[in-house]
């Protein structure tokens, strides 16, 4: 293939990968979002492999790591459930690290590119290098153990070193210094020493880094990750002279820091504090402020959930992290189904953090195929609770607190949330009294229109079914 027809596949698997993402914001176009992803792909892979950088004596090395690569992933793919998900995209990430340590380094050993580049280009091809191996070992080694932690390998605790700040900043002295004496160096053998020295305090970086975060805040630091991958993948695209890598990674790396920036808001964090590290030390599981919420809760039984919710004309179901677990979005559909029959107007109320990694409610809902036009954004539906007769929360609990509204002293304050005590009744869907994501108490629960229906959230909607068809 020319090095011409090379540049239009990738001109056209650019603009794949951007229909792509656009699709991906939207639940109703995300499996055509997907489709393009997957083409730009497919295009992206066979022009790079028939491209003029790649001779035959390559092909069955391609070959060979493509079918081990596409037989982990199918793997991968048909075995891990729905809530391991963010777990197998921190081990994905670390992978994009990795590629861009060992292209650094293979790219620096190369006897063909130790002569390709003179002066100033041979400057710019040093430092292409340090940056990618730098990224690249803090990408995968803060990855490894965000797998870790997410997969309860590694405590969640936070790991507060003394003085950790100063740590990071003697490190990236360190870095600096040595990336001034890797550009000075004559020869392979001489720029090695900065190179590994270098390295192993990226990797360490990497480690410290997400070893400071509690392991309640683990998802926001998975997207950051995914940010830094992307900034990896563009690092590796300048060491390779790709430019179709360049420009996906800037898009990884761009869309993935918009994501961090939107959950942080949606959870009331600072951006800046999760990019330095230690996020999550405050007001994560381990917090112990805010008010103690007290009073007697109103248990309530799936007969009488079902005589309200036939008595009522507005319903809001309101999902939590309790409806992944308890796999009840398709019980949550027969019922919202039933209703409407009967002419209730049933809509889905999704908080932006609801579940535990972006668009998790949506993916459940979706997989139930609940029809998309009663599923709505928070903003959406908050100001209709007060004209609502019965607001159903299943498994959720942080985002329907009203003391992210009402105690200045609680972890969560100043997140925004579902106001469903505004509705007539609301109903909470959960086992016990246990507290959630943020280990804080909810005073919800006490409130006079709250009644508690406790149990496991498919049974006791399976037992609503029931009593609904009676
Ligand atoms: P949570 O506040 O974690 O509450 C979930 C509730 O579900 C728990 O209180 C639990 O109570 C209940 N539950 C668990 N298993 C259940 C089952 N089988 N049946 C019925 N109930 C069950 O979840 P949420 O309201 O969805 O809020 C999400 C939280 O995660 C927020 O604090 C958010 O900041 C955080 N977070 C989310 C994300 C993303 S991207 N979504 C990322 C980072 C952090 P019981 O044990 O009593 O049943």
């Amino acid at each position: 293939m020319s090095s011409t027809l090379v540049t239009v596949s990738y001109i056209g698997a650019t603009i794949l990968f951007i229909l792509s993402l656009g699709g991906l914001s939207h639940p109703e176009t995300s499996r055509r979002g997907n489709t393009y992803g997957i083409i730009g792909m497919i295009i992206a892979v066979l022009a790079t492999v028939a491209g003029p950088n790649v001779t035959a004596s390559g092909y069955p090395w391609i070959i060979g790591a493509m079918l081990v690569g596409a037989t982990v992933g199918l793997y991968a793919a048909r075995i891990v459930k729905m809530t391991q998900m963010p777990e197998l995209v921190a081990l994905m990430h670390s992978l994009v690290g990795l590629a861009a340590v060992l292209v650094g380094f293979a790219n620096y050993i190369d006897p063909a590119a130790a002569g390709a580049f003179k002066g100033a280009e041979k400057t710019i091809h040093e430092i292409e290098i340090y940056i990618g191996v730098l990224i690249g070992a803090v990408t995968f080694s803060g990855s490894v153990i965000a797998f870790g932690k997410l997969s309860a390998k590694i405590s969640g605790k936070p790991m507060l070193l003394p003085g950790r700040h100063w740590l990071n900043l003697a490190g990236l002295l360190i870095v600096i210094w040595f990336g001034a004496q890797f550009i000075n160096t004559h020869s392979v053998s001489e720029g090695m020493l900065p190179l590994i020295v270098m390295t192993v305090i990226a990797l360490a970086f990497g480690v410290h880094m997400v070893m400071a975060i509690g392991g309640a805040d683990m998802p926001v630091v998975v997207s950051m990750l995914n940010s830094y991958s992307g900034w990896a993948a563009a690092a590796t695209g300048f060491m390779l002279s790709n430019d179709l890598l360049i420009v996906t990674g800037a898009l990884v790396g761009s869309s993935g820091a918009i994501l961090s920036y939107i959950m942080c808001r949606a959870m009331n964090r600072h951006f800046i504090a999760v990019i330095a590290g230690g996020f999550g030390t405050e007001g994560s599981a381990q917090a112990v402020g805010g008010a103690q919420a007290a009073g007697e809760v109103s248990p309530i039984l799936a007969a009488e959930t079902a005589e309200l919710l036939r008595e009522a004309k507005n319903v809001i179901i309101v999902p939590g992290y309790g409806m992944a677990v308890a796999q009840a979005q398709h019980t949550v559909y027969e019922i919202t189904q039933h209703l409407r029959e009967k002419g209730v107007n049933v809509r889905f109320g999704i908080h932006p953090v609801a579940g535990r990694m972006p668009g998790h409610m949506n993916v459940l809902l979706a997989e139930a195929k609940v029809p998309y036009d009663i599923v709505f954004e928070m903003d959406e539906l908050n100001e209709d609770f007060p004209d609502t007769d019965v607001a159903m929360v299943i498994g959720a609990n942080d985002i329907v607190n009203p003391a992210a509204q009402d105690d200045p002293t609680s972890p969560i304050a100043g997140m925004p949330v579902l106001e469903v005590w505004k509705a007539r009744t609301s109903i909470v869907m959960k086992r016990s009294m246990a507290s959630g994501y943020a280990g804080v108490d909810n005073p919800l629960f006490y409130k006079e229109n709250n009644r508690m229906l406790f149990g496991d959230a498919k049974k006791m909607l399976e037992e609503v079914l029931v009593a609904l068809m009676a």
